[in-house]
This record gives C-alpha cells, sequence and structure tokens, in this order.
C-alpha cells in the first residue's frame, strides 16, 4: 500500500461482510435494518477493487453477529458474499453464503395475481433459475421474480 492509500480500519469485534456485488452495500444494509442511527461503527466501501470479481462492496460492523435468515436474505442478492466473524481483531470464522435449490417463504411473488398473493395460505417457494443477478421462478405461477424485485421487498417498498 502506498502512502496515498488509505483503508478501511480493521474492526476488534464484529462481523466483516466482504465480496458483496457491487452496488449492493445498501440494500445489504436494509435486510440488516441498519439506518444509522445506531451506536456502533459501520464501515461501507462501494465499488472497491476486487482480485477476483472485478469491483465488488464491503460493510463492516462492530460488535453484530448476523442471523442465519439474515445470511440467507444477503445470498439472494451477493451470491459471492463472504462473512467473517472478528474477535479480538482476529477472523475467526469465515464462512461463504450459500443459496439453497429451492427458496422457500423469504420472498414473495412478483406477480400480484399468484395464488400465493391470494387470502390463501400458500407459502411462495421458487426455484433458483440463475444465480448472478439472482432469478427465481415462482413453482405456482411460473413467473420470475428478479434482484430489483427482492431488493424493494427487503427494503420494505412492497408489501
Ligand atoms: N477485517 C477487518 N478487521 C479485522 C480483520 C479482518 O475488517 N480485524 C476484514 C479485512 O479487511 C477483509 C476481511 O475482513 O476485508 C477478511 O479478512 P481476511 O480474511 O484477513 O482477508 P482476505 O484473506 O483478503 O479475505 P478473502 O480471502 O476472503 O478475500
Ligand atoms: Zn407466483
Amino acid at each position: 500500500m502506498s502512502e496515498n492509500e488509505l483503508q478501511v480500519k480493521k474492526i476488534e469485534n464484529g462481523t466483516v461482510i466482504d465480496h458483496i456485488s457491487a452496488g449492493k452495500a445498501l440494500a445489504v444494509l436494509r435486510i440488516l435494518g441498519i439506518t444509522g442511527a445506531e451506536d456502533f461503527t459501520v464501515s461501507v466501501l462501494m465499488n472497491a477493487k476486487s482480485k477476483k470479481y472485478g469491483k465488488k462492496d464491503l460493510v463492516k460492523i462492530e460488535k453484530r453477529r448476523l442471523t442465519t435468515t439474515e445470511v440467507n436474505k444477503i445470498a439472494l442478492i451477493s451470491p459471492h458474499a463472504t462473512i467473517n466473524i472478528i474477535e479480538n481483531y482476529k477472523v475467526i470464522e469465515k464462512f461463504n453464503v450459500k443459496l439453497p435449490e429451492e427458496i422457500v417463504d423469504v420472498v414473495k411473488c412478483a406477480n400480484p395475481t399468484c395464488i400465493t398473493n391470494s387470502k390463501e395460505p400458500v407459502t411462495p417457494k421458487f426455484k433458483v433459475v440463475e444465480v448472478d443477478p439472482i432469478k427465481l421462478r415462482c413453482i405456482y405461477c411460473n413467473r420470475f421474480t428478479t434482484v430489483d424485485d427482492i431488493i424493494k421487498q427487503f427494503s420494505g417498498e412492497e408489501q
């Protein structure tokens, strides 16, 4: 690193979400419910150079662990993300997010007239058709639900 470079600071305890698809860091913050009103430090780096995928986003959150549900949601919008758990400045655990073959319950079908959006108690289920960017096919109406649909849902713009 030259003297003209500054790196985002290492964190002492918390979670680093690395290799987020470029441009998706804000969506990750929304999934985690982070608004800026928290009293812990959150670092966000967008469009950073990545050795593996060209560009990437990165989010570092002090004093926070992620739930399985949160990790699974991140997988939907950022299939190559890595979760690093930090304790005393060291990476004590590192894993890749993983998409299941079938997505059950977390995502809503983009088709408003789908049975899963009716009053019937039918749980939404999708097959993963494409991974990056994600494209899901509803097993009931066959309509595609895309990464943009999913980000809107996770941001609370759609109910
Ligand atoms: N990190 C951090 N604070 C620490 C330790 C690590 O913010 N105390 C960050 C690093 O800056 C990096 C990520 O956590 O963005 C993973 O750290 P590390 O495994 O050391 O880096 P790499 O080997 O480059 O990771 P990878 O192979 O997953 O790209
Ligand atoms: Zn449907």
